[in-house]
């Protein structure tokens, strides 16, 4: 098949089209190689791809033609030169910070991300003499503030899990490039069927591909994004390391980017109307959704987002008992820590996935005991509000 020209296709188009590359047989969908290693003709092939001088399989936790196919399908749609794909999204974020740092520099990261990532940072990048500070997600001059002579990464995620913060990516960006530091955007809750941080001057966007780019709860998976100069040493790191997607899940991951897109608009859907219907619950005390007028950079996600996503929270009167009972009563939404599932998820973020966390982390972060975090999936939203309704009437 001719090469396609990517610049000119819309990423609904490139999602079913990019990264196809068929073999002499013809197939329609997609190959799945469970393979390896590759076989070459003489021993003088096998130098030249060890070499790097000709290109081609070699094996297959350097790639695969099926993980090559999902990584080049993923960077087209984020608008990027090269993507490589990892076994989580948490060990994109490690090969990110293997390839990129060293001991003595400072990362810059926003106040409100995913515990494991906190964890990462605190627990594990600091051993080896990365120094990580904090700054909120929504106040620049917080950024500004943070940067030290050794700053080399700015990290964030937007919107943030749990909370819905939406930071400003080319504001953050411009602060980042004045200092010498690389933005990294963790792109998660939008996907790229929402929102391509590296159009708004991000310099790399990380991916765990097992939320909405799988979409149905499947396999786990990761991606690091960028320009091919960026992209390279976290290859060069992932092809030795080996934290690498295997190509089952690969295959899998590229048949979630077919239906991005539309499941993408149809959990917004859902979202917004279950968000509408919680900020007029008695019970709720505050609910964190960007599609909401009330939110406090709505205007912002609009500009920077084509759509709100599928994560809604909210506080509940009564704190932790009270967000527990109601987690508990629910009978549809599954009670799992998961997210960005086309079944709706329902989680206690503060003894779950930010439980970890130092309370006084939780407090800085606004991760309060009574906050429930929904992962809106696609069951019919009368469905989803009677199951609440069911979870709230104690
Ligand atoms: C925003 C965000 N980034 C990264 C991760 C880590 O991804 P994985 O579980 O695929 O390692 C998660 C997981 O929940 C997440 O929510």
């Amino acid at each position: 098949m001719a090469d396609l020209d990517y610049s000119n296709l819309h990423p609904d188009t490139l999602a079913v089209r990019a990264g196809t590359h068929r073999t002499e047989f013809g197939e329609h969908s997609d190959a799945m190689f469970l393979t390896s290693s590759f076989v070459v003709e003489t021993a003088e092939e096998a130098q030249l791809k060890f070499t790097g001088q000709v290109p081609g399989f070699i094996y297959s936790r350097f790639t695969n033609p099926t993980v090559s196919a999902f990584e080049e399908r993923l960077a087209a749609m984020e608008g990027a030169e090269r993507a490589v794909a990892t076994a989580s999204g948490m060990s994109a974020i490690l090969s990110l910070c293997m390839a990129h740092l060293k001991s003595g520099d400072h990362i810059l990261a926003s106040s409100v991300l995913f515990g494991s990532t906190m964890q990462l940072f605190n627990n594990y990048l600091a051993k080896f003499g990365v120094e990580v500070t904090y700054a909120s997600p929504v106040d620049l001059a917080e950024w500004h503030a943070g940067v030290r002579p050794n700053t080399r990464m700015f990290f964030l995620e937007t919107p943030s899990n749990p909370l819905i913060d939406v930071a400003d990516i080319r504001a953050i960006a411009d602060v980042a490039h004045a200092n010498n530091a690389l933005l990294v955007v963790d792109n998660c809750f939008c996907s790229p069927a929402l929102q391509q941080p590296l159009k708004l001057g991000a310099d790399i966007v990380v991916h765990s591909a097992t939320k909405y780019i799988d979409g149905q709860g499947r396999v786990l998976g990761g991606a690091v994004v960028g320009s091919s100069a960026l992209i390279e040493p976290v290859y060069l790191f992932l092809r030795t390391a080996g934290p690498t997607l295997s190509p089952f899940n690969a295959w899998v991951l590229l048949k979630g980017l077919e239906t991005l897109s539309l499941r993408m608009k149809a959990h917004s859907e859902n979202a917004i109307k279950l968000a509408r219907w919680l900020e007029t619950h008695p019970e709720v005390e505050h609910v964190y959704y960007s599609g909401l007028k009330s939110h406090p950079q709505h205007e912002l996600a609009n500009r920077q987002q084509s759509g709100h996503g599928g994560v809604v929270s909210f506080d509940v009167k009564g704190g932790k008992d009270a967000a527990w009972r109601i987690i508990d009563r629910v009978q549809l939404m599954s009670r799992t820590a998961n997210l960005g599932d086309v079944r709706t998820t329902i989680s206690h973020p503060a003894t779950t996935s930010h439980g970890r966390l130092t309370q006084e982390a939780r407090n800085r972060a606004g991760i309060g005991d009574g906050l429930i975090r929904i992962s809106v999936g696609l069951e019919h939203i009368g469905d989803l509000i009677a199951d609440l309704e069911r979870g709230f009437s104690a």
